[in-house]
């Protein structure tokens, strides 16, 4: 069994196999544009962010009722189990389905019939982040913010993705301000493609209180510095890093500099459907490709639950359990 962990970096509209969207495309009406799944398969190939949202946006509209969110969470949830995950902070885009007609009672109370059951059936704890699509306007955000407000027993936090350059943090420090005032945690995507300047605007501008892949924090030593000081998490996603490009290969993936720098580095999955593995398959890619020992993976799964939103006890029960757990592959 893989070791236990949390897995804090997860798009569930991501995690959307080919099998899946053939399966809903066919019980929706719909018809893809690919033959067939093999042919979608080949169309995962991406140059950049860009060209995988460009891909991930179009698929989604196989989403369509409140069963579609469900299978969709529920096959998630399945495969996290079988990954060691025992916590998943969950991103949802909320306006990649209003935008096209699905209400957000049909994604939250789809996606959140999955996650009822998780603990019992599988032991994984969870929770929703609602991100904010940083390429749509700011206003539009504040809108999708007040549309949840039903919703917030089910939500921890918000958080910030889609395309990132040009579209700096500061533009959503309103939003962020807001989902503060109604008690949220915020995290946002920054440093991924865009620069380091980015990920002091997460900081500083919208109260961030982890930064999602953040590896571009390299280019600014005071940044890392002061990543080290306060302990900010960095969510990162070396499968997801490779197929983007952000990072040329494996071997060269900077996370073994952000450990020696001190950071509170985790490891998760991002798109997992897109990018070729879950979580624990990047756990032991690391291990392959750059050589990470049991001791470093062992310190990687402890550091996803000490920078998860869990409460101190649970947070320190499960990373005991990390420690009772043989070697992490
Ligand atoms: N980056 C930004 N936005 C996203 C991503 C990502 O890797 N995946 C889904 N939305
Ligand atoms: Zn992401």
């Amino acid at each position: 069994m893989p070791i236990p962990k949390a897995e804090l970096h997860i798009h569930i509209e991501g995690t959307l196999e080919p099998e899946l969207a053939f399966t809903l495309a066919h019980r929706n009406g719909l018809t893809l544009p690919h033959t067939d799944v093999d042919a979608l398969k080949r169309a995962y190939s991406f140059t950049d962010l860009q060209s995988f949202l460009d891909l991930y946006y179009a698929l989604m509209d196989v989403l369509r009722t409140e069963a579609d969110f469900t299978d969709l969470a529920r096959a998630y949830l399945d495969r996290a189990a079988q990954q060691g995950v025992r916590h998943a902070e969950i991103f949802f885009d909320p306006q990649a389905h209003t935008n096209r007609g699905i209400s957000l009672d049909t994604v939250i109370h789809g996606l959140t019939a999955a996650l009822a059951t998780s603990q019992d059936t599988h032991g994984i704890s969870t929770t929703l982040i609602l991100c904010f699509l940083r390429d749509r306007p700011a206003t539009e955000a504040l809108d999708t913010l007040h549309q949840a407000r039903p919703h917030l027993d089910h939500i921890s936090a918000v958080g910030l993705d889609s395309a990132e350059i040009d579209n700096p943090p500061e533009n959503f420090t309103e939003v962020f301000a807001a989902a503060r005032d109604l008690g949220l945690h915020r995290v946002a995507h920054a440093g991924e493609e865009g620069p380091a300047s980015y990920i002091w605007q997460a900081l500083n501008l919208l109260g961030a209180e982890r930064i999602d892949h953040g590896i571009r924090c390299l280019d600014d030593t005071d940044l890392v510095s002061h990543l080290a000081t306060t302990q900010t998490p960095l969510t990162v996603c070396p499968l997801s890093n490779v197929r983007l490009r952000a990072v040329p290969t494996l071997d060269q993936h900077p996370l073994p500099a952000l450990m020696d720098a001190g950071l509170l580095v985790t490891v998760n999955s991002d798109d997992p459907s897109y990018f070729g593995g879950y979580v624990h398959d990047n756990y032991q890619a690391l291990h392959t490709h750059l050589g990470l020992d049991a001791t470093q993976l062992r310190q990687l799964a402890r550091n996803s639950f000490t920078a998860s939103f869990l409460p101190p006890e649970r947070k320190a029960q499960l990373i005991a359990e990390v420690d009772a757990h043989p070697d992490p592959w």
